[in-house]
């Protein structure tokens, strides 16, 4: 399929952000996007053309069922490269979420080319300092007009592009981490495992809560038992007993994090003992207390790698690694976002170029 470029005149371009580090996540857009129409069993109409604003019958099945899926990934500019990292995943994790939320699939190496396409349009909005990319939204809703709950016929696809610097404010800097125990977001055989958007609207009420005691991420617990560790709101989770790294097995319930396997690759080859299994949050508790738990740490595309400084859990907080980065944590922040950036040697054939 060919893609139409409909490009903005240079004089309305608008102005880039002087300084990416300080804009809040998500709240500045390029000039242009892509986007596709699915229709008649078939994609069509690819485009590039000027960011703009959708318009949806206001019956469109996403708004009124869900039926909405997305990505999340970062382009790196450094030295007068663009560089993207792991792309390829992202789009077969895509149409993953596809296939769970009743959708059609993409051709992954079609959006790939779309995507590089954009980013060669709107190469001068990837940012290049340090601790700055350009973060990459492909998305995809049910477009068709109907009430009836039911697959829709019709999709939208589009790429959006946005500027950032880091997700939380702290920055790269220890977060507090709320266990809820009242709410769940996502139960075996449900839609955890895909990127739909209900699962972030599942997650906003115990968020609220998280805020209330001046905590910034919710910690899940497996919906069954309550008692072992899920994920945290964006970003999987891992934890360091003594000299054993562990995180939670991909059960269905929790996403499998592009980041959460590129860690488990270089503590493998670190030669660390890296374990995936069911951590309970006793165990965790307990080894918090004994000394035993020394390091503890998110990992996600928007976080990237998250000391976790404390942890509250019914009504009491716990201090992690007294309430610093640990020493692991800042290997992998240092040696992921080395590779990401081209700046560290890439071993694994992770990092790809946008020529
Ligand atoms: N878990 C959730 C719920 C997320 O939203 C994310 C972010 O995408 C992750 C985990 C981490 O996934 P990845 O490393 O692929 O960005
Ligand atoms: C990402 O890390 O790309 C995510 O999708 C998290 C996001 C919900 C901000």
């Amino acid at each position: 399929m060919n893609i139409k470029m409909i490009l903005t005149s240079s004089d309305t371009l608008k102005p880039k952000p002087a300084d990416a580090l300080k804009i809040p996540f998500g709240t500045v857009f390029t000039d242009h996007m892509f986007s596709m129409e699915y229709l008649n069993g078939q994609w069509n109409g690819a485009s590039i053309h000027p960011y703009r604003d959708l318009s949806l019958n206001p019956a469109a099945l996403c708004l009124h069922y869900g039926q909405g899926i997305f990505e999340g990934l970062k382009a790196y500019r450094r030295g007068g490269r663009t560089l993207l990292f792991r792309p390829e995943r992202n789009f077969v994790r895509l149409n993953e979420s596809a296939s769970r939320m009743v959708m059609p699939e993409v051709d992954t190496d079609f959006a790939l080319s779309a995507l590089k396409q954009l980013l060669k349009v709107e190469r001068d909005w990837v940012p290049d300092v340090q601790g700055s990319s350009l973060y990459i939204r492909p998305t995809m809703i049910g477009t068709e007009a109907r009430l009836g709950v039911k697959p829709s016929d019709e999709y939208l696809f589009y790429i959006i592009l946005s500027p950032v610097g880091p997700y939380f404010k702290e920055g790269f800097s220890p977060v507090k981490i709320f266990l809820s125990t009242e709410h769940v977001r996502a139960v075996r055989g449900g839609v955890g495992a895909a990127k739909t958007m209900g699962n972030y609207a599942a997650g906003l009420l115990a968020g609220t809560k998280a805020a209330e005691v001046g905590y910034s991420q919710v910690l899940w617990m497996d919906a069954l038992d309550h008692k072992y560790l899920e994920e945290v709101g964006t970003m999987n989770i891992f934890v360091k007993f003594d000299d054993e790294l562990v995180t939670p097995p991909l059960s269905g319930s929790i996403l499998a994090g592009i980041t959460r396997d590129s860690v488990l690759t270089l503590t493998k080859d670190m030669g660390l003992n890296v374990v995936e299994r069911q951590i309970s949050i006793d165990e965790v508790i307990e080894g918090i207390a004994s000394g035993k738990v020394t390091e503890m740490f998110g990992c996600g595309t928007a976080a990237i790698i998250a000391p976790v400084g404390s942890l509250w859990y019914k009504n009491n907080s716990y201090t992690v690694s007294d309430g610093n980065t640990g020493e692991l944590t800042q290997h992998l922040f240092d040696e992921l976002t080395g590779i990401q950036s081209g700046e560290r040697e890439d071993p694994y054939g992770w990092v790809v170029e946008v020529d």
